[in-house]
């Protein structure tokens, strides 16, 4: 198990409950991001709006069981995709192996995401700090993929207002958060350009 290969120097305590796992990944980017191109084939990235009316820098899609959307209507969980009508695409079982060990690696074994939600950042693209709060319980962690172009995490705390701390996250790293900082806000800084055209990140999640 690729878990107890990573040495413990290789996994950073954020704050507890939340841990960044450099590399974690790594052996296997191209192949998630191989996954990612054959999802976006069945159900293609797009920017969606938000329910203010803002549409987001950042473009998505989602593969699993259910995946995250926002419209007009609101932030939630489809088991389809609005734009087609069809079933998200399968999460396929790399993807699901990849979560399961990170989550455990980070302390939360028996993590079963039932959604994973695909981010796309081009340059100028960036993510406001917000708390992933639209599951149904949170007891499950959320773990975040890296892959590609790195960007800076902004970390922050409890409450909106909380100076986030600054964490660059190179293509292959994984962030898992849960317990007592699952509600905590985080966000991506503006994308700056880079030896590459996008940033990729798998965001699994138990939805249900
Ligand atoms: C998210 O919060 O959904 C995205 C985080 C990231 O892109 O690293
Ligand atoms: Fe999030």
């Amino acid at each position: 198990m690729r878990s107890l290969l990573i040495s413990d120097k290789a996994i950073e305590t954020i704050e507890p409950g939340a841990r960044l796992l450099r590399g974690f990944a790594g052996g296997e980017a191209a192949e998630l991001v191989e996954e990612v191109a054959r999802i976006a084939t069945l159900a293609p990235f797009r920017q969606m709006v938000t329910p203010g009316g803002f549409r987001m820098s950042v473009a998505m899609t989602n593969c699993g069981g259910l995946g995250w959307i926002t419209d007009r209507k609101g932030y939630r969980y489809e088991p389809r995709d609005p734009d087609s009508g069809a079933a998200w695409p399968d999460m396929p079982t790399r993807f699901r192996a990849l979560a399961d060990r990170a989550a455990e690696a980070a302390g939360f074994a028996g993590f079963a995401p039932d959604s994973c939600l695909i981010n796309r950042y081009v340059h100028g693209a960036r993510m406001s700090p917000h708390q992933d709060r639209d599951e149904k319980d949170f007891a499950a962690p959320i773990v975040s993929v890296s892959l590609g172009l790195p960007a800076t995490f902004l970390w922050g705390g409890s409450k909106r207002g909380d100076r986030p701390k600054r964490f660059r996250l190179e293509s292959g790293d994984v962030v898992v958060w849960g317990g007592d900082a699952r509600l905590n806000f985080h966000g991506v800084d503006t994308l700056a350009q880079g030896d590459g055209t996008c940033r990729y990140n798998l965001t699994f999640r138990k939805a249900k």
